[in-house]
């Protein structure tokens, strides 16, 4: 069975990319099953340049494939922030919690025109002979006046999906990872490696 590392640690995105990859044949590793594996400082401007660090880093250390993402809401009354930054928005201690309460706080005054925002992912895949190739997800949507919803992460009680009436965190996990960003670029990902042959088709 071929295997891809996932340049992260993150429990939620974790199981969403197992989710996705479910029946494809691919064995995902993680960071946890490299614990020497060097921290990778996210200080790039872009979603773009943040992921290839990784997932290079990653597959350098490992001598796998790895694949890494980086990922981010884009509000466009706030010039495409929180955006690279959405983890920490709130600041050094920022939570989820936080993050949603200060991104509320800084749209507070704007109408439901205004309101339009957009979930980024890059996903790239890197082999550790240096080479690489890099996905992207979109999800359009709109910001919430309160958040709704008890399923998934981060900003996801505040955001309503393009054409929708709930928000994320009020979509059950597949209804979610078919509209999603990270969805639409592992999806896009895996298509790639089937077309490869790095793995078989379900
Ligand atoms: P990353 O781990 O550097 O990619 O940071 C991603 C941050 O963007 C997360 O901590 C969330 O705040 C936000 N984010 C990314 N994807 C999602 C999603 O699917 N739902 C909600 N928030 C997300």
């Amino acid at each position: 069975m071929r295997e891809i590392v996932l340049a992260t640690r993150n429990k939620k995105k974790i199981e969403e990319f197992k989710r996705i990859t479910k029946d494809t044949g691919v064995a995902l590793l993680t960071l946890d099953d490299f614990p020497g594996c060097p921290e990778v400082i996210e200080d790039g401007v872009t979603f773009e340049e943040n992921a290839e660090k990784k997932a290079k880093s990653v597959a350098a250390y490992t001598g796998k494939a790895a694949l890494a993402d980086d990922s981010g809401l884009e509000v466009n009354a706030l010039n495409g922030a929180p955006g690279v930054r959405s983890a920490r928005f709130a600041g050094k201690n920022a939570d989820d919690e936080k993050n949603v309460k200060k991104l509320l706080f800084e749209m507070r005054s704007l109408g439901p025109d205004k309101r339009g925002a957009r979930f980024v992912c890059c996903m790239v895949l890197a082999f550790p002979d240096g080479i690489i190739h890099k996905f992207f997800g979109y999800a359009e949507g709109i910001i919430a006046t309160e958040p709704k919803g008890i399923y998934g992460f981060g900003y996801d009680p505040v955001f309503y999906p393009e054409g929708h009436r709930r928000t994320f965190a009020e979509m059950p996990d597949e209804e979610k990872d078919a509209l999603s960003h990270r969805g639409k670029a592992l999806r896009q990902v895996y298509e790639f490696l089937r077309t490869r042959n790095f793995i078989g088709s379900h």
